[in-house]
């Protein structure tokens, strides 16, 4: 069978690898914390709500061929685990990617430092055709990743979501193309 070997990439100052069940506690800090979870379909998480998605990363895991790359984005210095960033591969060499870090880590430079390295990973390991990724209108934090990778904004999906808050909510949607990302001045 099939077998994909774990993750585990070095930025230069974190650690994108598989999750284990250790990482529950530093998991549920950013899991649980509100403002993290703003923007996100879920949470703030229960403990047990974490236990559950980490078990679920887990497992994952070992699915081959593995279409769910969901990492647990530990930072070097401190060994704490900050946030997790997932690549999801679609047929046609698609793939999408998304991201949460708590709040005490952002505006660090590592939402980017981390997304670069998946994005990287993607294009240039796996040989993705085209990468996307979705937000919330009002996340500029998320979109300002997207534009920074060099992601175009496609299109904003219009109500398509419910909001936190009750009612709708919109979400645009970006998208980058191998031959975009070749070009880059900092690609491989
Ligand atoms: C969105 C998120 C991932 C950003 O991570 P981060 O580590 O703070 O981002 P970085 O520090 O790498 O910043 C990358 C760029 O975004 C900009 N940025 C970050 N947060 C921003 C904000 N709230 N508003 C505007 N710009 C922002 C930074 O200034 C930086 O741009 P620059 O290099 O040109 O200055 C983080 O806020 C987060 O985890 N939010 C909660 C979960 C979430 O919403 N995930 C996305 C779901 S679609």
């Amino acid at each position: 069978m099939d077998q994909t070997p774990p993750y585990s990439l070095r930025t230069p100052r974190l650690l994108l690898r598989e999750f284990t069940p250790a990482d529950e506690d530093d998991v549920h800090v950013y899991a649980s914390d509100d403002a993290t979870v703003r923007y996100m379909d879920w949470g703030p998480n229960t403990r047990e709500q974490t236990r559950i998605f980490l078990g679920e990363e887990i497992e994952r895991a070992s699915v081959s061929p593995r279409v769910h790359v969901g990492l647990a984005v530990q930072h070097l210095e401190t060994g704490t685990v900050i946030g997790s960033i997932r690549l999801g591969l679609w047929p046609h060499r698609n793939a999408d990617i998304g991201y949460s870090y708590g709040s005490a880590w952002w505006r660090q430079g590592y939402g980017y430092e981390a997304a670069h390295a998946i994005t990287a990973h993607a294009f240039d390991a796996l040989g993705v055709h085209r990468l996307w990724a979705t937000c919330d209108t009002r996340n500029a934090g998320s979109y300002a990743i997207m534009e920074k990778l060099g992601m175009r904004r496609e299109g904003t999906l219009r109500r398509n979501q419910p909001a936190r808050d009750g009612g709708w909510r919109d979400t645009h949607v970006y998208g980058l193309l191998a031959q975009e990302w070749a070009s880059r001045a900092d690609a491989a």
